[in-house]
């Protein structure tokens, strides 16, 4: 299974604000997509944590409608769309589950923390980071402290003229 942490962080790591707001991305949303619309397009389901759920509860409509989402949650969580599926299973359960099932692509959209166990367990395959020229201070991390060395391969890297830089890494 290839599982892709695609996000957009900080100059210094952090992927939100310690409430959560990513504010700091408005300034940035444009005419270039980022790669997202093939990126999207390639995946057959998202992954995302409570805390990215939660915060993507705020939004007016589920903005994945045409792929299914599986949540990562312990708790009885409001149904955004019926393409959403809360469980509370590990990571890799799912993704053996998910793999049963012919998928082959997965976008773990985030956050930090279900990032964290997903590189626990050694499921991320590919890293796209989108690092934004912002200095937050403080925040949620891109992936939480501690744990085992990960090398990672190059694949690709760009730069757009509003200060973006694309980093696409793969598990070595
Ligand atoms: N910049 C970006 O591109 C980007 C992308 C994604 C998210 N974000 C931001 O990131 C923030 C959320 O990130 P976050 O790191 O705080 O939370 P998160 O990773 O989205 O969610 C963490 C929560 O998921 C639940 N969970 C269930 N199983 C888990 C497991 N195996 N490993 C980890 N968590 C598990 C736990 O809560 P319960 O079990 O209690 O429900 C846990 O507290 C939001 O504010 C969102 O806006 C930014």
């Amino acid at each position: 299974m290839d599982i892709t942490y695609y996000v957009a962080c900080t100059v210094d790591g952090y992927i939100a604000t310690p409430e959560g707001g990513v504010d700091w991305l408005t300034p940035f949303h444009g005419d270039d997509d980022y790669g997202f619309s093939e990126m999207y397009r390639d995946v057959d389901g998202v992954l995302m944590g409570s805390g990215t759920y939660e915060f993507a509860l705020q939004q007016k409509t589920w903005p994945s409608k045409d792929k299914p989402s599986w949540v990562f949650t312990g708790r009885s969580l409001p149904l955004a769309d019926p393409s959403v599926t809360l469980t509370s299973d590990e990571p890799a359960k799912v993704v053996e589950e998910l793999t049963s099932k012919g998928m082959k692509r997965l976008w773990l959209m985030g956050g930090g923390k279900l990032a964290t166990s997903f590189r626990a367990s050694g499921l991320i395959t590919d890293y796209m980071i989108f690092v934004i020229p912002v200095v937050l201070g403080e925040g949620i991390p891109l992936l939480a402290a501690g744990g085992h060395l990960d090398q990672l391969d190059l694949i690709e890297s760009q730069s757009y003229p509003n200060g973006i830089v694309r980093l696409h890494y793969q598990s070595a």
